[in-house]
């Protein structure tokens, strides 16, 4: 049983339009999804937080109205976790359990955990899992046990095509840039003994708005690059670079070769064209000295 996903993530839209950079999220996402519009036999898309860069429920509801649109037009469902920048309460407004089916009706199934906004669905025999490692005001991320616990529970009995788990902030870091480890999933060893041996393919996340894959025990973690900017490895390791050029992930599951993982970038003659350049230790700006 074979399922193909696109996965979004970062797409910083805010109440007004432009993030904190000035950079207009809802347009980048809009010429992505033109620029995907042929990609044949998608049957999800997944997007992994970060979906309103001030939390606003206006934020979200532009994006599930830009990618609504686009799986309605599909016959696919849609699917969000909260990231960093979102906010609870302007994400369960506009997205309630993150859940959506073709129709724009929810399909989710809210765990019962106070404080966090983890959901599941099943799309075709494929479990989708979405957990919440927000923790307000803060960059890193966290799960926490009634989180984990429920995790455990849900993955205890196999689903028809496998699962996968959608969390913004991935459980990997790089060693050779020693800030990551800083802002990605703290404790990821808890979320690695909860998926060892289950049904998860993939564990997809988001946050570092660039491209990464690694492994989380005995499962591939995927970070997609952002779709309102994207970060690469060229700067001085103790700097980040953003540069304009929205980015997704096609994964394709259940293959022989399975789990496939193909990024791709948006047609814009402003790719590469640079937003900031920061120290992300004392929060900087470098770009004049880069
Ligand atoms: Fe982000």
């Amino acid at each position: 049983m074979a399922h193909r996903v696109l996965h979004l993530s970062d797409t910083h839209v805010s109440r007004t339009g432009p993030d904190e950079d000035g950079v207009d999220g809802l347009a980048a996402l809009n010429g992505l999804l033109y620029d995907v519009r042929r990609v044949p036999e998608l049957d999800l898309i997944v997007v992994s937080g970060d979906i309103a860069d001030d939390g606003s429920e206006e934020g979200c509801t532009a994006v599930r109205r830009a990618v609504g649109e686009f799986a309605a037009e599909r016959g696919i469902p849609h699917v969000y976790c909260t990231g960093n920048h979102d906010r609870r309460e302007g994400f369960t407004a506009a997205l309630g359990s993150g859940h959506f089916g073709p129709d724009g009706l929810s399909i989710g199934r809210r765990a019962d955990v106070a404080g966090a906004i983890a959901a599941v669905s099943e799309i075709a025999g494929l479990r989708v899992i979405t957990l919440d490692s927000l923790i307000p005001g803060e960059t890193h991320g966290v799960l926490g046990d009634d989180q984990l616990d429920w995790l455990a529970a849900e993955l205890e009995t196999p689903a028809p095509a496998g699962s996968i788990v959608v969390l913004h902030h991935p459980p990997i870091s790089v060693d050779a840039i020693p800030y990551l480890e800083s802002v990605v999933l703290q404790e990821p060893e808890k979320l690695a003994g909860v998926v060892a041996g289950t049904d998860v393919q993939a564990v997809l996340c988001g946050h570092l708005h660039h491209q990464l894959s690694g492994r989380l025990g005995d499962k591939p973690v995927w970070v997609t690059p952002g779709v309102v900017t994207r970060v690469d490895l060229t700067a001085p390791s103790a700097l980040v670079r953003g540069v304009l050029g929205a980015g997704a992930t096609i994964i394709d599951l259940g293959g022989p070769f399975a789990p496939m993982f193909h990024t791709l970038h948006a047609r814009s003659p402003q790719a590469g064209t640079e937003v900031y350049v920061y120290n992300p230790l004392t929060g900087a700006d470098a770009a004049e000295n880069f």
